[in-house]
């Protein structure tokens, strides 16, 4: 169904000025206008921008990419000359076009009343009890799924149960899903991809492990970054590769000096896991660089892109260059890994190969769970989440910085946790301490693959209410200057 002019602000979602993909470097003799002029022209001539799609305030993008109001609105007025933008007085930028395909709305429905006791009572999920009873768990890798007790929630599964399930399930995922996540990908990340670069998963990890058991053989060599994500590693120990720990700094993956012979690097460059360093452009360019020389993929973990803080977004690694890297998202930090839902872009006949490879494997997402998250990105439930989740994620990592004030902090400018270096190598001591007065916390020495260079504490914050993150903040600070 086709939109006219007139009532396309109501249909299109409007976006956020955290979702614009671009990048500002002052160290260019280039003009910031015309940098961002640019960017913005090519993100509308390659569609990741479509008609009709509202643009933030001047005032909102020039706070986010921290500068001037003025290189906006010079830039805004340049684009409008163009005839590239559209725009009424007091009513908002919009990319010019005239027609858009709107969202067909999901059939109606009885809303019956879930009984109060069906309700999923999520916050008490991931506690856990060790000597002193019920435990606050400050350990990273959980969103806060308290925030998921809503009606766009349960309506998603509410319509997903009447989805047509099929005899032979497409190894690609649903079709409506993927077209889904198009759009999702693109708003978000500054992807652009059609449908057959798009492979729904069961998340990151099951994205990867795909395209292990598609492109590696007995032996092969690939670079985890290190320290790292565990789960990473043991599935390369599964497939019967072998794991090459590559060295990490704040920053990331220290990209100079990899090893020539590895197959596939897996990286995680918006949020480095688990000290949180964001991978700087040069860098990004040296990995792509890399990689076109040796042949090699990079798989881009990119778990919990969608919350950053004082930083504006970096577009997803992948847009460098889709010809050799593999992206893997996951709705595991969005919503929860409960869902079992992700997704992979990569070039079709790499995707292609993956997905015959999975049907030989007979692996699989279920379709409920799809259609479900079809539903959540299809009606903006998701988007609306995030933003809401963000702004929470913020206040308490705003608390724990408060609270830990003084000490070694780093990776706290995006995700769901943070890391605080020991000088001494103690994270073990003090996890053990902890425990025992009913506080669960990670040590950074756990995630190295081998020995640990460096020790610390990986707290995560999604999981636990915030006065029990206030509580776990008091006794790591007593714990790590004892009075
Ligand atoms: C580095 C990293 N990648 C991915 C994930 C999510 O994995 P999945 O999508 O398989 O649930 C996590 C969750 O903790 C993670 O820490």
């Amino acid at each position: 169904m086709a939109t006219t002019g007139e009532n396309r602000k109501t249909t299109m979602r409007p976006r956020t000025e955290l979702d614009l993909p671009l990048l500002l470097d002052r160290t260019v003799p280039e003009p910031l206008t015309t940098q961002l002029t640019r960017q913005l022209r090519a993100t509308m001539r390659d569609g990741r921008l479509v008609a009709g799609e509202r643009l933030p305030s001047s005032r909102a993008l020039a706070a986010t990419l921290g500068v001037s109001r003025t290189v906006v609105t010079e830039t805004y007025q340049q684009l409008y000359a163009e005839g590239w933008l559209d725009g009424r007085h007091g009513s908002g930028t919009y990319v010019a076009g005239l027609t858009r395909t709107t969202e067909p709305e999901p059939p109606r429905t009885s809303t019956h009343p879930i009984p109060r006791d069906l309700v999923l009572q999520a916050d008490t999920k991931y506690k856990i009890t060790t000597e002193s009873g019920d435990a606050v768990d400050l350990r990273p890798g959980v969103p806060w799924v308290g925030g998921l007790d809503n009606p766009a929630w349960r309506r998603a599964w509410r319509l997903a149960a009447s989805v047509v399930p099929a005899a032979r399930p497409d190894p690609y995922g649903l079709p409506g899903l993927r077209a889904a996540l198009i759009d999702y990908v693109r708003r978000t990340r500054g992807i652009a991809c059609t449908a057959e670069q798009v492979l729904v998963t069961r998340g990151a990890t099951n994205g990867f492990d795909l395209l292990a058991a598609t492109v590696l053989g007995p032996g092969d060599r690939v670079g985890v970054e290190e320290p790292g994500y565990g789960r990473a590693r043991a599935v390369l120990a599964a497939r019967g590769a072998e794991a090459v720990p590559c060295p990490v700094d704040e920053h990331g993956l220290i990209v100079d000096g990899l090893p020539d012979d590895l197959r596939v690097i897996y990286t995680t460059p918006s949020h480095q896991y688990p000290l949180g360093g964001v991978l700087p452009v040069p860098r990004r360019q040296a990995l792509v660089a890399w990689a076109r020389r040796t042949g090699a993929l990079i798989a881009e973990d990119d778990y919990d892109s969608e919350f950053r803080y004082d930083v504006g977004p970096l577009p997803a690694l992948y847009g460098l260059d889709p010809e050799v890297v593999v992206y893997l998202g996951t709705a595991s930090k969005t919503l929860t890994p409960d869902v079992g839902v992700g997704w992979l872009v990569a070039r079709p006949d790499l995707v292609e190969a993956i997905a015959r490879r999975r049907e030989e494997v007979s692996d699989r997402t279920p379709i409920v769970p799809q259609e479900a998250v079809r539903i959540l990105v299809a009606r903006g439930d998701l988007d609306r989440h995030v933003r809401r989740m963000r702004a929470e994620y913020a206040r308490r990592r705003a608390t724990i910085v408060d609270m830990l004030g003084g000490l070694a902090l780093s990776g706290d400018s995006a995700g769901l946790h943070l890391v605080v270096r020991l000088p001494h190598a103690d994270g073990d001591q003090i996890v053990r301490d902890a425990d025992r007065d009913g506080v669960l916390l990670d040590p950074l020495e756990r995630h190295f693959g081998g020995p640990a260079t460096a020790s610390g504490l990986v707290i995560g914050y999604g999981g636990a209410r915030l006065r029990d993150i206030k509580r776990g903040c008091a006794l790591i600070r007593s714990l790590i200057s004892p009075s």
